[in-house]
């Protein structure tokens, strides 16, 4: 089908920073959009997808500097580690790029100078916390102290992990870098910005235009209501980047360069392609561009870039499509809990297509988050998947094969039958094209249940035994296999791994353009296996595997503080047991004076310990009852990790960790320093 209904299509999901490995989330929205782009072309539209990695900013210079390589090292392999994920989960980019690129240093530096030229660049000076010896400026979050509410130490510059307050990094006491521990100070300089104000009326028309989800138009009405801000779009030297045009030791932010990587990955690839990069990006084009989201970034895509390219004389995109977070068993990811999973872990213990189909069927075109409820995820896949569309075709091979030859009947004993299979291919067309992927989802094992349904009505394998029913067994598992290759090519862009295996046994291609009429008299293959079920305990091994090897217990800290000093730290991806010193390094031991120990009522195991650091008192909970009464505790010496995140457990906040050893119960052994020491004392 290329005929004047078929459509170019753009599409691009976010671009992953290279300054890590991908994880569950991240293949969310590549699944979500890699679906809707075989979809597409399943429907024979000339469908582009790309996507690029995040090249730039201050976090992958300072962790190629942290792993002593320069920044284009370190890109590259974060760059060779996403690309297997992203192969490994079937994500058929046609291209794959860099935001370090050629390609998107012209594209950065062209439309800068178009924003220039029409006078939507503004500079001016402004005042920044600066790191001296690091000698860069400090974004918020690269600056910590102590709350200013609840005077918890070690909070990040703009919100307290202990009690939630938001607040600017000039209102935290005591504030130092967290980078070199230095305390900052102010500095000026000169910053560009992009006068996002006079696009107000632009971007009230265009997020007004009825494409945008209606949650994601409120959103961004309710910010331009809000009134606009300039957006600053420089950064100062040292800065991994692009440097500005007539700017020198100013580079672009790199949100400025991002989105743009979306036109130079495409660039990159209509040259191999021979393909009209112009013709995707001139204003008025006939191309459709549509930016596939999470919801956190919705003002990159929904502000500052349609408004950008508006400026810069080129298109904006067509629609920008969200979703929301994903949750594991309900909550937020976890590593302590083993459920912030690597893509890379899932690939070890996992088959792609499983987590594909499950995704499938809990997206839809809303921006609510999606839960990966691990238990459900077992039972639907092997359910729906194994159970009802794979059951349909080894139920009908074995027959075929034995008695038939491996060929199907030459008439169809049920045309209608098999005919309403086809007919449904509309509203399932419909549902794909909205994104609405579990409404589809759930029409194709509707679609499934009716043809294990009459498969049991027919009782081939009763027929078999009865002499003189050879026809019928043939007749009913010969329309069964038609039923299997109709909802099989339903299933292509969700399941295309599967889809090309039934492709293989069926000797045919599952072609959502050619379904009008149902195989007769032909000839099918060998049927091998196509998914199998999953096993619980894979699930479990891939939870434990994820699960961070942060110390659980106080005897388990003590062991890990005196073993486990990794030398070099561990490049990014590697999934082991170990820590990199950096790591080791953020622990902060202090010496404590247990000043007094107390029986908490309801525990039976932990004790209360409030310890004296010197120049301030905290409370811990320890799981040391077994092994010490709490009046032999009180003036005791003991080391402690000072600077662990307060933990709010049933009886109270616990503001630390006291360090023990010894197999547990009675043998455990409070770690004590030395006479000498004193409470506050950092132990090295
Ligand atoms: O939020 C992120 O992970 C960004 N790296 C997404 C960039 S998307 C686009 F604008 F390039
Ligand atoms: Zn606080």
């Amino acid at each position: 089908m290329a005929d004047s209904s078929t459509r170019d299509i753009l599409v691009t999901s976010a671009l992953p920073y290279a300054n890590g490995s991908l994880h569950l989330g991240h293949l969310l929205e590549m699944v979500q959009t890699d679906m809707w782009v075989r979809f597409q072309k399943s429907r024979g539209h000339r469908c582009h997808y790309v996507c690029a990695d995040d090249a730039h900013g201050t976090a992958i210079m300072l962790t190629a500097e942290k792993l002593g390589i320069t920044p284009e090292e370190q890109i590259k392999r974060v760059q060779a580690e996403h690309e297997k994920d992203t192969a490994g989960f079937l994500i058929g980019f046609d291209n794959y790029y860099s935001t370090h690129s050629p390609e998107n240093r012209a594209w950065s530096e062209e439309i800068y100078r178009r924003l220039r030229a029409n006078g939507h660049i503004a500079t001016r000076a402004i005042t920044q916390a600066f790191d001296p010896e690091k000698e860069l400026f400090l974004a918020d979050r690269f600056i910590k102290g102590t709350c200013p509410k609840c005077k918890t130490p070690d909070q990040y510059g703009d919100n307290c992990e202990a009690c939630g307050a938001t607040y600017t990094p000039a209102d935290l006491i005591d504030p130092v870098s967290a980078l070199s521990g230095a305390t900052p100070v102010d500095r000026e300089s000169e910053h560009y910005f992009f006068t996002l104000p006079a696009f107000s009326d632009m971007l009230k028309e265009w997020t007004g235009s009825g494409t945008l989800q209606p949650q994601i138009a409120n959103k961004l009405r309710e910010w331009l209501d809000a009134g606009l801000q300039e957006w600053d779009i420089s950064r100062d030297a040292p800065y991994f980047g692009f440097e500005i045009p007539d700017a020198p030791g100013k580079y672009f932010y790199v949100w400025l360069d991002a989105p743009i990587g979306y036109m130079a990955s495409f660039q990159n690839y209509c040259e191999r392609a021979g393909l009209d990069f112009d013709s995707y990006w001139q204003k008025n084009s006939q191309a459709e561009l549509y930016h596939f989201i999470g919801k956190d970034i919705i003002n990159f895509h929904g502000l500052f870039w349609p408004a950008m390219l508006h400026s810069a004389g080129l298109r904006t995109p067509t629609a920008i499509y969200a979703h929301g977070f994903l949750t594991v068993n309900g909550t937020k990811m976890s590593k302590s809990r083993g459920t912030f999973i690597k893509a890379s872990t899932y690939l070890e213990h996992l088959d792609a297509e499983y987590l594909r189909y499950y995704f499938a069927a809990k997206l839809s075109a809303s921006v609510d988050d999606i839960d990966l409820n691990l238990e459900d995820f077992v039972q639907r896949v092997n359910a729906d998947v194994v159970g009802k569309v794979v059951n349909i075709a080894s139920r009908c091979a074995g027959f075929l094969r034995k008695g038939f030859d491996n060929t199907l009947t030459p008439n169809c004993a049920e045309p209608e039958l098999v005919q309403s299979f086809i007919e449904a291919g509309q509203d399932i067309a419909a549902l794909y094209e909205g994104r609405e992927f579990n409404k589809a989802i759930r029409e194709i094992v509707a679609l499934a249940d009716r043809a294990n349904q009459y498969i049991d009505e027919k009782k081939p394998w009763v027929l078999a035994k009865e002499e003189g029913s050879e026809a019928e067994v043939h007749a009913v598992c010969s329309v069964g296999i038609n039923l299997f290759r109709v909802l099989m090519t339903y299933l292509k862009p969700v399941l295309p791994a599967m889809a090309e295996k039934s492709e293989a046994f069926l000797n045919h291609s599952l072609d959502w353009t050619a379904l009008e009429a149902p195989l007769c008299d032909h000839r099918l293959e060998k049927f091998k296996p196509l998914i199998t079920r999953i096993d619980p305990k894979q699930i479990e091994a891939m939870v434990e595997a994820s699960r961070e090897q942060a110390p659980a217990t106080a005897e388990a800290a003590a062991k890990t503080a005196a073993s486990s000093p990794q030398p070099a730290a561990e490049p990014a991806g590697e999934e082991d047991n170990t820590i990199a010193f950096e790591d080791f390094a953020k622990v902060d031991l202090r010496v404590a004076e247990i000043v007094a120990a107390d029986h908490v009522e309801g525990a039976d195991k932990l004790l209360r310990l409030t310890l004296s650091l010197g120049d301030g008192q905290r409370q811990v909970f320890a799981g040391i009852k077994a092994a010490y009464a709490p009046e032999n505790l009180v003036g005791k010496l003991t080391v402690m990790v000072a600077n662990l995140a307060p933990r709010k457990m049933r009886f109270g906040v616990s503001e630390g960790m006291v360090l023990a050893a010894g197999p547990g119960g009675k043998d455990i052994f409070l770690l004590e320093p030395h006479a000498g020491a004193r409470p506050g004392m950092q132990v090295k």
